[in-house]
C-alpha cells in the first residue's frame, strides 16, 4: 500500500506508541486523523504536523463516535490505513492477598477498551474501505492492531491486559479473512517492553529491571522501533493474518 496520497486513523495517536505512527506515517505522505481522549495532546501534535492532519476527540469503546472519525478521514481522501494503539493496562492478580476475587467491572473495562475498541475500530475502518477504489492489485487497505507480549507471556497481575490482548491476537487472522475478500489486509504487533508514557510511570530501576530480559538489543523498545513496524506491514503488500512480536527476544518472566 503507497502511503503518499493515502488516509490513515490511529487511535491512541496522541502518545507512545500511536504518536510515533502518525509522525511517521505524515512523514511518508500520508494524511492523518488522530483518534484519542487525550484532548490536548492530540490537538497539539495535529497542529504541529499541519495540514493533512487532524484531531478527533474519540473513544474507541464507542461506536458513534468512532464512526464519526472515520466519516471525517474518509472526506480527506480514502481511507487506506487504520492503526489501533489505544489501549489501557491495569495490575491486579486473580485474586487479593485476602482472597477476595479481582474487581470484575475492571477486569471488563480493561477488555472492552483493549479488545472491544479495537475490533469496534477495525470493523468500521474496513467498512469505509471496503467502499474505496481498489488499486491495481486489488487492494484496498491495511489494519494494524497493537496486542502486546502479554498476550503469550502474561505475567503475574496481568489477568484482565492479558486477556484483552489475547483477544486481539485471536481476532487477528479470522479478521484478514473475513476481509481479504474487500482487499483489506490485517496483522497484529506484539511489542515487549517499550519506553512510552505508560511505562514512565514507573520508577527507573523498575524499568531497567524491565530491559534486563530483553535478549538484544538490551534497552527498551523506542515508539519508533514499533512505528517502523508499522510502515513496513503497511508497505509490504504480502504480509496478512500474521501477529508479529517486536521485542528484541523477551520472554517475560512470571513477574
Ligand atoms: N509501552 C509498552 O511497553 C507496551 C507494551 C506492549 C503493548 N503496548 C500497547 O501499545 C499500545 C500503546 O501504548 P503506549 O505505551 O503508547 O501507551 P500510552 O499510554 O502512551 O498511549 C495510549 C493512548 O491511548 C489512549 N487511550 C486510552 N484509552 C482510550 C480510549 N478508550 N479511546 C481512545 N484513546 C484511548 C490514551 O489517551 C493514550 O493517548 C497500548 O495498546 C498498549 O497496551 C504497550
Amino acid at each position: 500500500m503507497d502511503l503518499n496520497g493515502a488516509v490513515a486513523i490511529v487511535t491512541g495517536g496522541a502518545s507512545g506508541l500511536g504518536e510515533a505512527t502518525v509522525r511517521r506515517l505524515v512523514g511518508r505522505g500520508a494524511s492523518a486523523v488522530i483518534l484519542d481522549m487525550q484532548v490536548d495532546k492530540g490537538e497539539i501534535l495535529a497542529k504541529e504536523l499541519g495540514d493533512g492532519v487532524a484531531f478527533a476527540q474519540t473513544d474507541v469503546t464507542s461506536p458513534e463516535q468512532v464512526q464519526v472519525a472515520i466519516d471525517q478521514a474518509s472526506s480527506m481522501g480514502p481511507l487506506r490505513v487504520a492503526v489501533n494503539c489505544a489501549g489501557i493496562g491495569w495490575a491486579s492478580r486473580t485474586i487479593n492477598k485476602d482472597g477476595s476475587p479481582h474487581d470484575l467491572d475492571i477486569y471488563k473495562k480493561v477488555i472492552e477498551v483493549n479488545a472491544v475498541g479495537t475490533f469496534n475500530v477495525l470493523s468500521r475502518a474496513a467498512g469505509a474501505m471496503s467502499k474505496t477504489e481498489p488499486d491495481a492489485d486489488g487492494a484496498r487497505g491495511v489494519i494494524v492492531n497493537t496486542a502486546s507480549v502479554a498476550a503469550f507471556d502474561g505475567q503475574i497481575g496481568q489477568i484482565a491486559y492479558a486477556t484483552s490482548k489475547a483477544a486481539v491476537v485471536g481476532l487477528t487472522l479470522p479478521a484478514a479473512r473475513d476481509l481479504a475478500p474487500v482487499g483489506v489486509r490485517v496483522c497484529t504487533i506484539c511489542p515487549g517492553v517499550m519506553d512510552t508514557p505508560m511505562l514512565a510511570l514507573l520508577p527507573e530501576d523498575q524499568r531497567n529491571a524491565l530491559a534486563k530480559d530483553v535478549m538484544f538489543p538490551k534497552r527498551l523498545g523506542t515508539p519508533d522501533d514499533f512505528a517502523a513496524l508499522v510502515e513496513a506491514i503497511v508497505t509490504n503488500p504480502y504480509l496478512n493474518g500474521e501477529t508479529i512480536r517486536l521485542d528484541g527476544g523477551l520472554r517475560m518472566p512470571p513477574k
